[in-house]
């Protein structure tokens, strides 16, 4: 399973990446804003840390506007990945894109039935929001799950991304389930480092060791 940043954080991103363990970076507006930089330069100077796709989201609604948007973006750098919404212009613009060769990635995708139409259109990768789903007491790796299974009937090239993953029980099941990536973000990556009982073993084995230098 690949594992994408969900991030603007240029300090965490430089750090984790050079764990050799990133594959790539999602943003969105909420993201971008907090870091109180311009959005096209956060975009440039995350794309020139990370080989891998960086998501960058257009705010356009319509379809003209959308691709407008988008073939800026895209001159920004070569892995620019342009996500846009799960909205009926949100896939035409996939559609338009995916047809120049330009990666997309569909977002607030919620449902089977949005997963299938946005593969056909084209999407290099899918955005189920798995937290958000639980937030409304459905299940969102049942998404994740049925969405692969989908995938597979009909072999798209459609890479799942799992978004709004929130613990390590979404991370793992997400890995069992198949998803082709899971964006995260970087508290979360850190948080699966550590582990009390590496710990506790490291202190125990230098404790011994020093045990046989008497
Ligand atoms: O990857 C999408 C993510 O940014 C949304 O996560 O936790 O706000 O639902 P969350």
């Amino acid at each position: 399973m690949k594992i994408f940043l969900d991030t603007a954080e240029i300090s965490q991103i430089r750090s984790l990446n050079e764990l050799g363990i990133i594959d790539g970076v999602t943003t969105n507006p909420s993201i971008i804003a907090k870091s109180g930089r311009k959005f096209q330069d956060v975009i440039a100077e995350i794309c020139s840390i990370v080989e891998g796709p960086v998501s960058a989201e257009v705010i356009a609604t319509t379809r003209n506007e959308m691709l407008t948007e988008a073939l800026e973006l895209v001159k920004i750098a070569a892995n620019v990945c342009i996500k846009l919404p799960t909205t009926l212009e949100g896939i035409h613009t996939c559609n338009a894109l995916s047809n120049k060769g330009i990666m997309v990635n569909m977002t607030l995708c919620f449902s089977a039935q949005q997963a299938l139409l946005v593969a056909k259109a084209g999407a290099s990768f899918v955005s189920p929001f798995i937290g958000r789903l639980d937030d409304i007491g459905h299940d969102g790796l049942s998404l994740i799950a049925e969405i692969r299974e989908i995938y597979n009937n009909y072999e798209f090239q459609t890479e799942i991304l799992a978004a709004s993953a929130r613990n390590s029980y979404h991370f793992t099941q997400c890995a069992k389930i198949g998803a082709d990536v899971i964006t995260i973000p970087p508290s979360l990556v850190e948080s699966f480092i550590k582990h009390p009982l590496t710990d506790k073993g490291l202190e125990i084995f230098a404790n011994d060791w020093k045990l046989t230098q008497k």
